[in-house]
């Protein structure tokens, strides 16, 4: 399979083309130092020999955002470095660190845009940047990652909602400037042979932002500035989120950030196609850096046909490898059948976004980190009546139930509609499911797995089937006026 050929970046040789996204974990501390939690997180993807762990986004200055990890000062070096040493000591994973700058937010919705910033202020902001991949490469990561995606200080220059009059917006080039200073300086600081990649959103997804038609352009000149690998995200931006009142603003709350973290009403790999383009567009134009795409690419079979077919030379899976940071062993020794399905529920992004320790809600209570696999561990076994399961259709819903299996940590509900493909639609922890998505004219067959807390599932139990049909639309008849 493509996922597990190696892929070599500069010197950085992936021992797979899979990678774990930068998702922040809430683990840090207030004041930004590794913890002991976060380094479980971390050593947690390398027992899982992901080819690249993408350590969440860490500032490069003090600006407060609760617990976020920081690389601000020469004083993070030791504790970034017993992150790498860790990592290093468990597997072949490679391991970068994401390098952010954040711009001020209020709780009153006020925030800081790119206009707002002084030449000092951009001065100071290349600066910091080169210093902390500096500081990277002192802490042994083997490459870094700029983020220059969803609301933050890069990607908001990059974007077409960039309201500065002056050399840093108005054109492309304009909005262009900021990120090649910042190469530039990160290049006199760590050199040519260090690894630097970059993540770019392929679509801002907001209005008058920028789709791919410029988002190939701005990926060739990444490319011209020497970055050594480009990670695709898509929207996540500020323009388009939603104010609570008395809290600050979260970019991920509108539909920009819908389509960052897309939720289960989302089909899988919905965005493979925009990284296609921007592939295909860079390699017209000579360019072989590699590029990574993510949001919903957790089927292996998935994974691999965006590798086959020539979208990505690596693929991004964020909260699959939360749920299961075992999936790339179990799908090299062809156990995919022990796959904790991640059911995109996005727990973990309400998690992240109120500043909470991120945990994946398949995992059994209480723990902050996925369990231990544990290949040799049983099935839970369903009953003589193979799980019982019944399903009845109650106004425009299929309700199943069925008969709870000793040792299952949760169960995985299958659904497949006229007998096409089967899929898991969802994973719960009670012994009940709502369908909601139904209609008449089509015929729906159901089946449930019950699994254990590392993914061991019980085979199907028994199937039912259920065809809705059409409602009745007559008006209720009128009762005879009174005379
Ligand atoms: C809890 C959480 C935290 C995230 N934090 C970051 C982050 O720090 N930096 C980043 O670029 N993307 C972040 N993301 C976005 C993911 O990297 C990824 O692009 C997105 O979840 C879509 O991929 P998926 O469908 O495989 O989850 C985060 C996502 C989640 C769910």
């Amino acid at each position: 399979m493509k996922l597990f050929e190696p892929l070599a970046i500069k010197g950085m040789v992936l021992p797979n083309r899979v990678m774990v996204p930068a998702m922040v974990t809430r683990l840090a501390d207030e004041e930004g130092w590794v913890t002991q939690d976060i380094l479980d997180r971390y050593v947690r993807y390398a027992e899982g020999e992901v080819g690249l762990i993408v350590v969440e986004a860490m500032a490069i200055h003090q600006s407060k955002s609760g617990p976020l990890l920081r690389i601000s000062d020469d004083k993070f070096i030791p504790g970034l470095a017993e992150l790498t040493k860790r990592v290093h000591d468990t597997s072949a994973s490679k391991v970068v660190p994401q390098i952010i700058h954040f711009m001020k937010i209020s709780k009153s919705g006020w925030r800081q845009t790119v206009d707002m910033l002084s030449l000092d202020d951009i001065d100071l902001i290349v600066e910091q940047f080169g210093d902390a991949v500096r500081r990277a490469r002192e802490a042994g990561f083997d490459g870094a990652e700029l983020h220059s995606a969803h609301a933050y200080t890069l990607s908001s220059f990059l974007s077409r909602r960039n309201a500065r009059k002056d050399e840093y917006g108005g054109t492309l080039e304009g909005r262009l400037r900021l990120i090649g200073r910042v190469m530039e300086n990160v290049r006199r600081k760590v050199g040519d042979d260090f690894p630097v990649g970059i993540r770019i959103v392929a679509d801002e997804f907001i209005k008058d932002g920028y789709t791919t038609s410029e988002s190939k352009l701005i990926a060739l000149r990444l490319a011209q500035l020497g970055f050594d690998f480009l990670s695709l995200s898509v929207g996540g931006k500020f323009e388009d989120a939603i104010h609570q009142p008395g809290h600050i603003l979260v970019p991920y709350s509108g539909y920009s950030g819908d389509r960052c973290m897309p939720g289960n009403w989302y089909p899988n790999g919905l965005h493979a196609n925009l990284a296609g383009e921007i592939k295909s567009f860079l390699n017209a134009k000579g360019c072989a850096i590699p590029v990574a795409g993510a949001g919903k690419l957790s089927d292996p079979v998935e994974a691999e046909r965006v590798l086959a077919d020539g979208s990505m030379d690596f693929v991004g899976i964020a909260r699959g490898l939360l749920a299961d940071p075992d999936w790339v062993k179990k799908v090299r020794n062809g156990q995919a059948d022990r796959l904790i399905h991640c059911d995109y529920c996005n727990v973990c992004k309400h998690l992240d976004g109120t500043h909470k320790k991120v945990i994946c809600f398949l995992w059994p209570r209480p723990g902050l980190q996925a369990p231990a696999d544990d290949p040799a561990a049983a099935a839970p076994a369903w009953g003589a009546d193979r799980g019982g399961l019944v399903a009845s259709v109650e106004g425009g819903s299929a309700v199943l139930k069925w008969t709870a299996a000793a040792g299952a940590e949760r169960y995985d509900v299958y659904r497949a509609d006229d007998e096409g493909e089967v899929k898991v639609e969802d994973a719960v922890k009670s012994a009940r499911w709502i369908d909601n998505e139904i209609i008449a004219g089509m015929r729906y067959r159901y089946y449930v797995r019950a699994c254990g807390p590392t993914g061991q599932a019980s085979p199907p139990s028994n199937s039912v089937v259920i065809e809705p049909t059409l409602p009745d639309y007559r008006a209720a008849p009128v009762a005879a006026a009174a005379v």
